[in-house]
């Protein structure tokens, strides 16, 4: 028998808190009652066969549908839904929610005539051009599941990722413009798809003028000549629990975990965070300057703001030369966007080219009220620019493609909180955050420790890694019973405020975009001269980390001029991607060790950031701390 608790309308933080903690069944099914279900769900909250919390297991609903036909049933449909920005080719262009549903619809029917359904997968390597979205939703019309990968990954990460998700098709465009350069994605997806053991059925390529591509294999075909003969298909139905998508993460050794996304707790999610975090009312226009490859791209590109019923916009640029350092302030401005959210780095890459605002104040940005952050640590210079340049106050919010939104953040839409710099303020309503010692017991405020969740967690976090049970456990549940763990440090202040301080495993965040140096290890370590390495995060000004490989040479190996450094440099490139940025290797002669052989990567990081260090009393040889220290001069 359902409970009807209800939380008031215009309850504070403290009280949404509360009730979300103490009656999440009520509080979540109140949030999916905002939203148009096929068959509401008579169960909020139940354990699927292995023992995880699932969220609407009983409710029917197509994403697709929420996103796009009942805005067009609802009163939206000349409304703008998508404004594609694109100073790298000189385009522009809006597309209403009518029209956007249509172009979704047919593209869903293209997809069925290549004998894509419910449940298979489509892996999109996409540009931001609307063609990636279009893909995106026209999968969740038919209740397949996308496995969209970043441009900026190299053909071998895309191997991987095909291998894991098995897609029928691979969607993808000719090329993807990076400033000036073109970048030809077709040969990429050509070497990724002959290495990969499983091949899809189809290539399917959105030819662009920029560059054209080849379609020489019997597998590829033209987007727009099938586009033309296809027709428009209606949403299928499916199950909250069935997967919308499965976005590939870094963790910490060399595969990528495919966090699995559902359908229904995603939407409500998606749904209660734009009213909770970004205050933002449908017909606003909400930019989130981030890559469709990316979970911000999933949720607040596409996803959270149609959902929302708001206006999104794609631009395909970066924050500076693209022409220059205004460009973000000059798609504020001229779209009248009310909420932008970025990575911290965006707003230092400006910084540095701008450092006096000069472009910034050529536009008023009438329409803009608050700029969001997330993806790595605010740092409190960046935010104090950000801040004293634009005028608007500025939230940092903490999140992780496990969750798919906020687990921490100023809830600007229930109470607007103070900010402290340095915090991504509180727990968001609905996640229980707590900070734990090795023992998993909560530490007293102010001490440092494992960010961890108690469970259940809120909807639209994972509830498994794709095809990968165990993974799933052993990488986030078996440390600590009862809690998901999440791979960040950092401490709970007296107010309650929480301040992530970074990651207390191998993954580092390079401008705002995640990567593991255990992937980054094993390619370097993977050259035929090396012995061993460690590959570290340091601090970088404008990217907040970049990698750094130290290296020990096989005997017999001597590296001349840096030749072999160039080569591990070009090996990272090569086979993760320019984005991993690995772009500086050190040789040493060894690497300081505790007696039991472990590397001691903190210390190396000190060592390369310039700060001050202990000695452990467990290392083997201290002077081999000194040699890295001489070596990195
Ligand atoms: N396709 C192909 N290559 C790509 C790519 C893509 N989609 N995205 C990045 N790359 C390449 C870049 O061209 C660059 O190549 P290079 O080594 O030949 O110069 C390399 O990957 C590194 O890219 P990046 O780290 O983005 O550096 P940058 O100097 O080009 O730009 C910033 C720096 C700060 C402007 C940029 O990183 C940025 O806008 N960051 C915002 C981060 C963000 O959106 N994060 C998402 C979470 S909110
Ligand atoms: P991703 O899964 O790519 O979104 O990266 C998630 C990781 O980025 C987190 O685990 C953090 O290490 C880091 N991160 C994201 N947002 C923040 C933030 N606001 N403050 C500190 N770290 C962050």
């Amino acid at each position: 028998m359902p409970s009807t608790r209800a939380l008031p309308a215009g309850a504070n933080y403290q009280e949404t808190f509360r009730f979300a903690a103490e009656h999440p069944e009520d509080f979540w099914r109140q949030q999916a009652q905002k939203l148009e279900w096929f068959q509401f769900p008579e169960t909020i909250l139940s354990k699927d066969e292995n023992g995880i919390d699932r969220w609407f297991a009983d409710g029917e609903m197509n994403t697709a549908y929420l996103a796009l036909d009942y805005h067009v049933e609802n009163g939206r449909a000349d409304q703008t839904a998508l404004i594609y920005d694109s100073p790298v080719t000189g385009k522009k262009a809006r597309y209403s929610y009518l029209a956007l549903r249509d172009q979704v619809a047919k593209t869903a029917g293209m997809l069925a005539d290549l004998g894509v359904g419910k449940g298979d997968r489509v892996v999109i390597y996409m540009p931001m051009i609307p063609e990636a979205a279009i893909a995106m939703l026209a999968c969740a019309r038919l209740g397949a599941i996308h496995s969209v990968v970043f441009g900026g990954f190299a053909p071998h990460e895309l191997a991987v990722r095909i291998e894991d998700a098995e897609p029928k098709v691979l969607l993808t465009a000719s090329c993807g413009i990076e400033i000036e350069k073109v970048i030809a994605y077709k040969p990429l997806v050509d070497k990724a798809v002959m290495d990969s053991r499983w091949k899809p059925d189809n290539v399917v390529v959105w030819q662009r003028n920029e560059c054209r591509a080849s379609l020489d294999h019997e597998r590829d075909r033209d987007w727009s000549a099938l586009l033309a003969n296809s027709e428009p298909v209606g949403c299928t139905p499916v199950n909250a629990t069935d997967p919308l998508y499965i976005l590939y993460t870094s963790g910490t050794t060399g595969k990528p975990k495919g966090v699995v996304r559902d359908n229904g707790g995603h939407a409500v999610a998606m749904k209660y965070s734009m009213d909770a975090i970004y205050n933002v009312t449908p017909g606003e226009v909400y930019w989130a300057a981030s890559d469709v490859g990316w979970v911000v791209g999933h949720s607040y590109i596409v996803y959270a703001p149609l959902i929302h019923g708001c206006t999104t916009i794609m631009f395909e640029g970066k924050p500076v030369r693209t022409p220059d350092p205004g460009a973000f302030w000059r798609v504020c401005d001229e779209y009248g966007v009310s909420i932008l959210f970025s990575a911290p780095t965006a707003f230092r890459a400006i910084k540095k080219e701008d450092p006096d605002g000069k472009h910034l104040n050529q536009f008023p940005m009438d329409s803009l009220r608050q700029i969001f952050m997330a993806g790595e640590r605010l740092d409190p210079p960046t935010l104090e620019w950000v801040e004293e340049k634009t005028g608007r106050p500025v939230v940092d919010h903490w999140w992780q493609t496990e969750t798919g939104w906020a687990i921490s953040s100023n809830p600007l839409g229930v109470e607007s909180f103070d900010i402290k710099p340095g915090s991504s303020t509180k727990p968001t309503p609905g996640y229980q955050v707590e900070v734990l010692n090795e023992a998993g017991e909560p530490v007293p405020a102010g001490q440092q420790g494992y960010i961890a969740i108690k469970r259940p967690m809120p909807p639209s976090c994972l509830p498994t890694v794709w095809r990968n049970h165990d993974r799933f456990e052993t990488g986030y549940l078996s440390q600590f019973p009862g809690y998901y763990v999440s791979g960040d440090g950092g401490y709970i202040d007296e107010d309650g405020y929480l301040f992530v301080m970074g990651r207390i495993d191998d993954v580092i965040n390079v401008a705002g975009h995640r990567l593991s140096t255990g992937e980054m290890e094993e390619v370097v370590g993977g050259h035929e001269a090396v012995a061993e390495c460690a590959v570290i995060g340091i601090h970088d000004d404008l990217k907040g980390q970049m990698p750094l490989g130290l290296v020990v040479l096989k005997d017999g190996y001597h590296s001349e001029n840096g030749s072999i450094e160039a080569e591990l440099v070009e090996k990272v490139r090569q086979q993760i991607g320019a984005v991993a940025c690995f772009k500086r290797a050190v040789v040493v002669s060894r690497l300081p060790k505790t007696r039991s052989g472990k590397i001691l990567r903190r210390i190396l990081r000190q060592i390369a950031d310039g700060e001050s260090y202990t000695v452990p009393s467990t290392i083997d040889d201290p002077s081999s701390l000194e040699e890295v220290s001489n070596a990195l001069r």
